[in-house]
């Protein structure tokens, strides 16, 4: 396995140098089933916020089914990586902080993966209220949440899992949870452990 020198997911270079070393155990290397279908389901399209999007295969996949798409990363690496995986669909990704970047049109959804499991505990509060601030009412947050109901589980990571009360916690001061299933095309890592849903904006 690759030596590391940054410890610290909450810094670009932590992402860089995993990205730069081919190091990326999360990435699914295609559109997850889940996302496919709910696509095929949506009576219209959404324009939609993809956050730490890695490479962006969702991004390129949403484009190509004419849906409005910004998929934003804060390393350059990744981004770079991106551009390389999914070639013209590119110019569709921006390298952008999260918490700071304005979006370039208004939100219907934002899709989640592997980005809130991807930051410490301790951040959790500050994205979930992003996502609220993002948000139109009515606006949806629809992708994977990486759950473990044992004990402390979620002080190791990334990825970071969180146990489900938590995450209920969380989400229903902002968000009313309209969809919640088992996940069939997991990778190993999150096998039997991520849940596919959507929660619309009060
Ligand atoms: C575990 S990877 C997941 C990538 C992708 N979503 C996927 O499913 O393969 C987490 C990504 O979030 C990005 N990230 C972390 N903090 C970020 C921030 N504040 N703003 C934008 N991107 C961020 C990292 O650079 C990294 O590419």
């Amino acid at each position: 396995m690759a030596d590391f020198e940054t410890r610290d997911p909450t810094s670009t270079r932590f992402w860089d140098e995993r990205f730069e070393k081919n190091f990326t155990p999360w990435d699914k290397g295609d559109v997850p089933g889940d996302l496919q279908r709910f696509v095929r389901h949506s009576e219209r399209p959404l324009a939609t916020l993809i956050p730490g999007c890695g490479n962006a295969y969702e991004a390129a996949f949403l484009a190509q089914q004419a849906w409005q798409v910004m998929a934003i990363d804060f390393s350059p690496a990744a981004v770079q990586s991106a551009r390389a995986a999914i070639g013209e669909w590119g110019k569709h990704v921006v390298e952008a902080d999260f918490f700071k970047f304005t979006p370039q049109f208004d939100l219907d959804l934002i899709y989640e993966r592997a980005f809130f499991c991807a930051l410490p505990p301790e951040m959790r509060p500050a994205i979930v209220a992003r996502w609220a601030e993002l948000l139109p009412t009515g606006g949806l947050l629809a992708g994977f949440v990486y759950f473990n109901d044992t004990a402390d589980a979620s002080r190791k990571g990334p990825p970071f899992s969180i146990h489900s009360d938590d995450w209920l916690v969380l989400m229903a001061a902002n968000f009313e949870l309209v969809e919640d299933r088992a996940v069939e095309d997991s990778i190993a890592v999150f096998a039997g452990k991520e849940r596919w849903q959507i929660w619309k904006r009060r």
